[in-house]
């Protein structure tokens, strides 16, 4: 049966009209052409599909479509939108060798997007626990983990800044003034 739902998809309302058994995977890459969320086994066990369903990572081949509506998803896609610079999950996994193949990787950040944006001073047991359903056929996991303590330690920093701007409004940072001059924020 077709229905209509609505959602806010990375930031942006909006409405389309779905299967009742398509899957979130399905609706995503097939019908709104957003391929970077990655098909692997498309039963729930190896977490290359995993996007974030109000502010918690699931595994789009086994989530329903008609179950968003309502909610606010976010896909890999949605990470660097709004700054025009990587997210700094991104970066990390880019700087330290996170990256092998890649087919993994959409999965892999958006894991640990949903930890780190709760504690991004997560620890490594409790990242290897959030990471535990996204398998990397390419390479062992030592620098992916690192990837991610690291992209902790710079949100956790970029929070921290953030906190203490707020506090002192008079504090022109390079950042705010880079914003006053309508720059892109690198
Ligand atoms: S494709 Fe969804 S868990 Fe493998
Ligand atoms: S980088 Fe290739 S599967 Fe993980």
């Amino acid at each position: 049966m077709t229905k209509t739902i609505s959602f806010i998809l990375n930031g942006d309302e909006i409405s389309c009209d779905i299967q009742d058994h398509w899957t979130l995977l399905h609706l995503l890459r097939e019908e709104l052409g957003l391929i970077g969320t990655k098909e692997g086994c498309g039963n729930g066990e190896c977490g290359a599909c995993t996007v974030i369903v109000d502010q918690l990572a699931v595994n789009s081949c086994l989530y329903l479509a008609a179950d968003v509506q309502g909610k606010q998803v976010q896909t890999i896609e949605g990470l660097a939108v709004h700054t025009g610079s990587l997210h700094p999950i991104q970066q990390s996994f880019v700087d330290n060798g996170g990256i092998q193949c890649g087919f993994c990787t959409p999965g892999m950040i958006m894991s640990a997007k949903a930890l780190l944006d709760k504690d991004p001073k997560a620890d490594q047991e409790a990242v290897k626990h959030a990471l535990a359903g996204n398998i990397c056929r390419c390479t062992g996991y030592v620098q992916i983990l690192d990837s991610v303590a690291a992209a902790g330690r710079q949100m956790a920093k970029n929070q921290g800044e953030g906190a203490a701007a707020a506090k002192d409004p008079g504090t022109i940072t390079q950042q705010s003034m880079n914003k006053k001059a309508g720059e892109v924020i690198t």
